[in-house]
């Protein structure tokens, strides 16, 4: 099997986080945090060790800016239901996964928030003027995906931040989930007040992992309440740190092979990844270009979009799957407005996302069904 879906998840992830899952389910099974217990010190550890990974892997201050989650959306919920009210209005891109614009138009429809989108600047950077002009005095948020899921656009993070720093009070969250490891990243220095990642995706965590980084003094009304396991006899939420947003038995073997991810990337180096992830991606844009197939990405996309004259890209990817046993993802990858701009959003697009295991063989034989497929 040749797997080129890493954008929806890494696979197979590297033996080492396999190795780690199964050692945290054996040996840190007790619930962390809770009854004061060695077992339970031992698993609290444990996730007190990843949270120091990710912060120094991201360029946090401190650990306690770094909150778990069970995917980037759930990440992105405590984000945007947590500081959004009735009157507030929020500035985003139309290259938006269904994680903010979901939300966005549930807390738009039903609580009264104002969201304003973004124009493109050939369909991919945002036009930073029309971001200027899209700021108001209420505008309490800017939403920006990093990377794009479809097309592989990379944002210029530090330059939208001095736009909206030097235009308004918003704060800016950045949706990482296809960034984080793959891009280098530092959100100190870009000084973003909160920056999303999908644990599952390029850290090579396990499903089921993900998070949040939030700036220091930054306190959301937390999406859920329940357990912390410190000061039960209180019934109050704790009023900071990731407590506050992390109620319930946390997903320690997750958390822990999180970590294997992390040092995994760490040892390879995030530059090596990135730059094999190019390295076939420029391959396979050859290799269509030539095909002629209709190809969407950007400068240093490590995410393809393509389409084969008018065939159904769902179609083509079953396929793909069925006769060559390749995995692609095929329809509109949760980003249906990003589809208007390429005019791809009847058709879909057939998406390749390399991932680390991936050779230059595997992009060849899927340029040959391709080939084939094309011949018909
Ligand atoms: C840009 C972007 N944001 C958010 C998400 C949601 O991630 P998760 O599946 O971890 O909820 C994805 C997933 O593909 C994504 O690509």
């Amino acid at each position: 099997m040749i797997y080129l879906d890493n954008a929806a998840t890494t696979f197979p992830k590297p033996e080492s986080v396999y190795k780690a899952h199964d050692y945290a389910l054996r040996n840190y099974g007790a619930n962390p945090g809770r009854g004061g217990h060695s077992y339970s010190r031992e698993a609290a550890k444990a996730i007190f060790i990843v949270r120091e990974k990710l912060a120094e892997f991201l360029g946090a201050n401190s650990s306690s800016q770094i909150i778990f989650s069970s995917s980037a959306t759930e990440a992105m919920s405590t984000i945007l239901f947590g500081s959004l009210r009735k009157g507030d209005h929020v500035v985003t891109t139309q290259l938006e996964h269904n994680a903010v614009w979901r939300p966005l138009n549930y807390l738009k429809e039903n609580k009264g928030v104002e969201v304003s989108y973004c124009n493109h600047i050939d369909a991919s950077y945002i036009d930073l003027n029309d971001l200027k002009n899209k700021l108001k005095q209420n505008t309490k948020l800017v939403i920006i995906n990093h990377v794009s899921n479809v097309f592989g656009v990379e944002q210029d993070i530090e330059a939208i931040n001095k736009v909206v720093k030097e235009n308004s009070n918003a704060k800016l969250v950045v949706d990482g989930a296809q960034s984080a490891g793959t891009h280098k990243v530092n959100v100190n220095s870009l000084d973003i007040d909160a920056f999303i990642f999908a644990g599952h995706k390029s850290l090579y965590g396990p499903v089921g992992t993900g998070g949040f980084y939030l700036k220091k003094d930054w306190i959301l009304e937390p999406l859920k309440i329940g357990g912390t396991g410190s000061n039960s006899e209180n019934m109050g939420v704790p009023k900071s740190g990731p407590e506050r947003y992390e109620s319930g038995t946390a997903n320690t073997p997750g958390i822990w092979a999180l970590g294997a991810g992390i040092d995994f990337i760490n040892e390879k180096g995030i530059e090596n990844i990135f730059q094999h992830k190019i390295q076939l991606s420029h391959l396979l844009i050859e290799g269509l270009r030539d095909l002629e197939a209709k190809t969407y990405y950007n400068k240093n996309s490590t995410v393809t979009s393509f389409n084969i004259e008018n065939l159904d890209s769902t179609e083509v990817a079953f396929i793909l799957d069925d006769l060559h046993n390749i995995i692609v993802r095929a329809g509109l990858h949760c980003s249906p407005i990003a589809h208007k701009n390429f005019n791809t959003a009847k058709q879909g697009t057939i998406r390749v996302s390399p991932g680390y295991f991936n050779t230059k063989e595997e992009i060849e034989i899927l340029l040959e069904a391709v080939k084939e497929l094309k011949r018909g």
